[in-house]
C-alpha cells in the first residue's frame, strides 16, 4: 500500500508501518460522514488491514474540525423506499464489523469536533484519544433532527458509557468537551497538543498489535452493569416515563432509541445491529426526521447565513450600531451586538439609565465568567466596546441605528427626527417596535428608504429569531443591511413584509385566541392546556397569555382600532371580564392561573364557574386541530398577503418565535404534515360552525385540490432573495 492524497482523505505510511489517513474532503466545507466518504473509508481500511506491512491505522482529520456530522442533504433527499435504506445500512455495518473484529488496532486521533457520524467513525476504531481543547465538542446530536445515531452509535454508547449515561447522551444529544469525554469513557485519552495526540496514537498501536472492541471482549463489564441488572432495568423505565412525558408520543426518535437500547443489549452485538438499521431506517423515512431536517437544520442554516438577502446589494458592515432605550430590549441587543465585536453607543434619557442598560452585559459575563464560558479579561473588553449616553448626537458615527424606545408613536417620531438630524444619509435607522407598522414610523423620516423594523425577541441574549420588517418604501440596501447584521450577531433572520402584527405577533395571537374561545365555550382550563402540550405547545395558551399579560393584550386590541374584526372583539370581551375580575397577568399573580408564592402555578378554580365548564363540551380531536390548526392558516394567511416570502420562513418564524413544535416543520409544514386536504376539509367544517376566522384562501384550497402541497406556493415579485 502506497502514500495517496485524493478529494476525501491523505495516507501516509510511515517507517513503522502505521498509516496516518487523515480525513480531507476537499471539496466540502467541512468533513462529512456521507455515503461516498463512507466507501472510501471502508475500502482505504480494507486495503490497509491486508498489507502486511501495516502495523494499525491512524484516523485524523485535516480541517478544523474531525467531522461535524452525517451529510443531511443527503439524508433529506432519502426516499420512502424502507428495503433499500435498510440494506445499505446493513452494508456499512457488515464491512464496519469486519474492519473491526480483524484485529489490526485503529486508533481515531480526535483533533476537532466529532458529532454524530463523525464521532461513530470513531467508535468503529478501538481506541480513542481526544485533542485537550474546549473547543472541541463530542456527541450524538440526531435526536435533534428525528434520528438515531445509525452509525453504530446507539448500540456501542450504552457498552462505553453505561445505560444511565448513554441515555442522556443518546435522547437529549448531549454534547460534552475533551476532559468530560474522557471522564465518561467516550474517549479513551487525552494529548495537549497534536504532536502528542499522533504520538500517543502511534505508540498504542505499537503496544496493541491485536486489538478488540469492548463488545467482542468476553470479559468486558458495561459501566454501571448489563442490561439485566436491576439498576438497568429501573433506569430504562424510568426512562420511557421521561421520553413520554418530553415527547408526547410526537418525537419518535426517542422511543426508538429505547427500542434499540432494550433490544440491543440483550442480543449478540451483530443482531444488534440489524435492530439499529430497522429503527433507524424507519426514522429516516418518517415525516418527523424530514421536517426536522428541512426546518431545522437545512433552512435555518440557510437563514442564519443570510439566504434571505437581496442578492445584488453590497456586504454592509456594522462597525459602530446606535441604540435608543437602555431598556430591557436596547440592554440586550446592546450585549449581543458588543459580543460580535461591534462598537455600541447605547443612549437612554440619562446616563444613569444607560448605564443601566450597560449593567446588563455585566450581569450576563459575571455569570458567564462564573460558569467558566468567559474570562474577567474578555469581560472587560466587551463592556469597554459599550458607551452609555444621553447625548442624541452620538449617534453620529454610526452604520445602524436600532430605536428600542417605548412603545408610543410620539416618542417614536421624536427620536427618528432627532437621530436623523445628526446620521449620516447613507446610514440605515430601524425601529424595534412589536406593534406600530413600519411604513407609519417610516412617515417621520425624511429617508424612508433607509427605514427598517428589526424585531428582536425577549430575551435578546437568548432568543435566536430576528423578524426583519420590509416597510412600504424600504430599499433592498436597507433589507440587506439588516441581514448582514443579523447575520453577524449570530442570528436567525426572517424578512417579513410590513403589517397588523407583522408574522410572529399575529399568528401567536390566534393561538392565544382560540384557548380563550374553547374557553368561552365550555371547554375545562385544563383540557385545552393540557392537549395544546400535548401537540407539542411548549406552554398551553392560557399559561402563555398570563405571562404576555392581559393588559397588554388589551392595550394593543385597543391601540389598533383598525384592525378590529369579530375575533378580536370576541377576544377583547373575554379579557375585559378577566381584568375586571383582577385577573392580569403572572407577573400580577393572577391570571387564568393563581401564582402562589413558593408554589407551582395552578389554574384559577373560578375560571370553571365563569365559563360554565363542562368535560364533554367538545371532544379532544376538535380541541387540538382547533389550537393547530388555527396558528397554520394564519400563517398560510400571512405566505397568501405577502406577509411571508417563503414558506421556509414562516416555519422558522414559528418554531423559534413562539414555539411551534418542530416535528411537524413549523406552522406552515404542519398542513402538509397533516394532509393539506384534510386540513382544508377541516377548515371548511370549522367555518360552518365557528365563523370566518376559519376561512380557507383560495390560493389554499387550488393546492389541495391540485394535491400539491404547502411548498409548491409560488408569488411573483418578492424583494428578497
Ligand atoms: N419587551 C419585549 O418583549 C419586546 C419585544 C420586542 C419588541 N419590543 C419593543 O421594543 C421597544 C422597547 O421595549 P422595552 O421592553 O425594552 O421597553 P423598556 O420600557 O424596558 O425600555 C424603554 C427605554 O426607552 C427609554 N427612553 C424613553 N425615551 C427615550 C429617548 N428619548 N431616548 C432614548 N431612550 C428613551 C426609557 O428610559 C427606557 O429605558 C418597544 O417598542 C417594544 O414594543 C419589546
Amino acid at each position: 500500500m502506497d502514500n495517496r492524497t485524493n478529494k476525501l482523505y491523505n495516507l501516509n505510511i510511515d517507517a513503522d508501518g502505521i498509516a496516518l489517513l487523515t480525513i480531507d474532503q476537499k471539496e466540502n466545507p467541512t468533513n462529512l460522514f456521507s455515503n461516498e466518504f463512507v466507501k472510501a473509508f471502508i475500502e482505504v481500511c480494507n486495503e490497509a488491514v491486508a498489507d502486511e506491512n501495516i502495523k494499525g491505522i491512524i484516523v485524523t482529520s485535516g480541517r478544523s474540525m474531525f467531522m461535524p456530522g452525517a451529510d443531511l442533504r443527503e439524508l433529506e433527499k432519502i426516499g420512502t423506499d424502507a428495503e433499500k435504506q435498510f440494506n445499505s445500512m446493513m452494508e456499512m455495518h457488515r464491512a464496519f464489523r469486519e474492519i473491526e473484529k480483524a484485529g489490526k488496532p485503529l486508533v481515531a486521533a480526535i483533533n476537532g469536533t466529532a458529532m454524530g457520524g463523525g464521532l461513530e467513525l470513531c467508535l468503529v476504531c478501538h481506541h480513542r484519544i481526544v485533542l485537550n481543547n474546549s473547543k472541541i465538542k463530542l456527541g450524538f446530536p440526531e435526536s435533534k433532527v428525528g434520528l438515531l445515531p445509525g452509525g453504530g452509535g446507539t448500540v456501542k454508547a450504552p457498552y462505553l458509557l453505561g445505560m444511565q449515561n448513554a441515555l442522556m447522551y443518546l435522547l437529549q444529544g448531549k454534547e460534552v468537551r475533551p476532559q468530560q469525554a474522557l471522564k465518561d469513557g467516550l474517549v479513551n485519552d487525552i494529548a495537549e497538543t497534536q504532536e502528542e495526540l499522533i504520538e500517543k496514537a502511534k505508540a498504542w498501536i505499537l503496544e496493541n498489535p491485536q486489538a478488540v472492541q469492548p463488545w467482542d471482549n468476553k470479559k468486558y463489564r458495561i459501566p454501571g452493569g448489563a442490561f439485566w441488572t436491576p439498576n438497568s432495568v429501573q433506569t430504562l423505565i424510568g426512562a420511557v416515563g421521561n421520553v413520554s412525558k418530553m415527547t408526547h408520543g410526537n418525537y419518535p426518535a426517542q422511543s426508538s432509541i429505547l427500542s434499540v437500547i432494550h433490544d440491543g443489549l440483550q442480543l449478540p452485538v451483530d443482531r444488534a445491529f440489524e435492530v439499529e438499521a430497522r429503527y433507524f431506517t424507519k426514522l429516516v423515512t418518517s415525516k418527523e426526521a424530514k421536517n426536522m431536517i428541512r426546518t431545522g437544520f437545512m433552512g435555518m442554516q440557510a437563514a442564519r447565513k443570510g439566504k434571505a438577502r437581496p442578492k445584488d446589494e453590497a456586504p454592509y458592515e456594522v462597525k459602530k450600531l446606535g441604540i435608543l432605550g437602555a431598556g430591557m430590549m436596547g440592554a440586550g441587543i446592546a450585549y449581543v451586538s458588543a459580543k460580535a465585536g461591534m462598537e455600541v453607543v447605547l443612549k437612554d434619557i440619562s446616563v444613569e439609565n444607560a448605564e443601566k442598560g450597560k449593567a446588563y452585559s455585566q450581569k450576563l459575563l459575571d455569570k458567564a465568567i462564573s460558569r467558566g464560558r468567559s474570562t474577567p479579561e474578555k469581560a472587560a473588553a466587551l463592556l469597554d466596546k459599550i458607551q452609555a449616553t444621553d447625548d442624541p448626537k452620538a449617534m453620529q458615527d454610526c452604520d445602524l441605528v436600532i430605536e428600542a424606545v417605548f412603545e408610543d408613536p410620539k416618542l417614536k417620531d421624536k427620536v427618528t427626527k432627532e437621530t436623523e438630524a445628526v446620521l449620516s444619509g447613507d446610514k440605515i435607522y430601524a425601529s424595534n417596535t412589536s406593534t406600530i407598522p413600519i411604513s407609519l414610523l417610516a412617515e417621520s423620516s425624511e429617508r424612508p428608504e433607509n427605514f427598517i423594523g428589526i424585531h428582536f425577541f425577549s430575551p435578546v441574549d437568548k432568543m435566536p429569531l430576528v423578524e426583519i420588517i420590509v416597510g412600504e418604501k424600504t430599499s433592498s440596501k436597507a433589507i440587506a443591511a439588516a441581514i448582514d447584521y443579523t447575520v453577524a450577531i449570530k442570528k436567525i433572520p426572517i424578512v417579513v413584509n410590513d403589517s397588523r402584527g407583522f408574522f410572529t405577533s399575529r399568528c401567536f395571537g390566534t393561538y392565544v385566541n382560540e384557548g380563550m374561545f374553547l374557553l368561552e365555550e365550555g371547554v375545562p382550563a385544563a383540557m385545552i392546556e393540557n392537549i395544546a402540550r400535548k401537540k407539542g405547545m411548549p406552554v398551553g395558551p392560557l399559561a402563555v397569555h398570563d405571562e404576555v399579560t392581559l393588559t397588554l393584550s388589551k392595550h394593543v386590541i385597543e391601540s389598533n382600532p383598525a384592525a378590529k374584526n369579530a375575533e378580536t372583539e370576541r377576544a377583547y370581551k373575554i379579557i375585559i371580564d378577566l381584568i375586571g375580575k383582577g385577573r392580569t397577568a403572572k407577573k400580577d399573580g393572577a391570571g387564568f392561573y393563581d401564582y402562589p408564592k413558593g408554589e407551582k402555578k395552578k389554574l384559577w378554580k373560578g375560571l370553571a364557574e365563569m365559563f360554565n365548564a363542562d368535560i364533554n363540551a367538545l371532544d379532544q380531536e376538535t380541541i387540538a386541530k382547533r389550537i393547530m390548526h388555527r396558528q397554520a392558516l394564519e400563517s398560510f394567511r400571512c405566505l397568501d398577503e405577502g406577509v411571508l416570502n417563503s414558506v421556509v420562513d414562516g416555519d422558522i418564524g414559528s418554531v423559534l418565535g413562539w414555539g411551534f413544535p418542530i416535528y411537524t416543520g413549523g406552522a406552515l409544514s404542519y398542513i402538509d404534515y397533516v394532509g393539506i386536504q384534510n386540513f382544508v376539509a377541516d377548515c371548511d367544517a370549522y367555518q360552518q360552525q365557528y365563523g370566518n376566522r376559519w376561512n380557507v384562501p383560495t390560493s389554499l384550497r387550488a393546492l389541495a385540490e391540485a394535491g400539491l402541497s404547502v411548498h409548491d406556493f409560488k408569488r411573483e415579485g418578492s424583494l428578497v432573495g
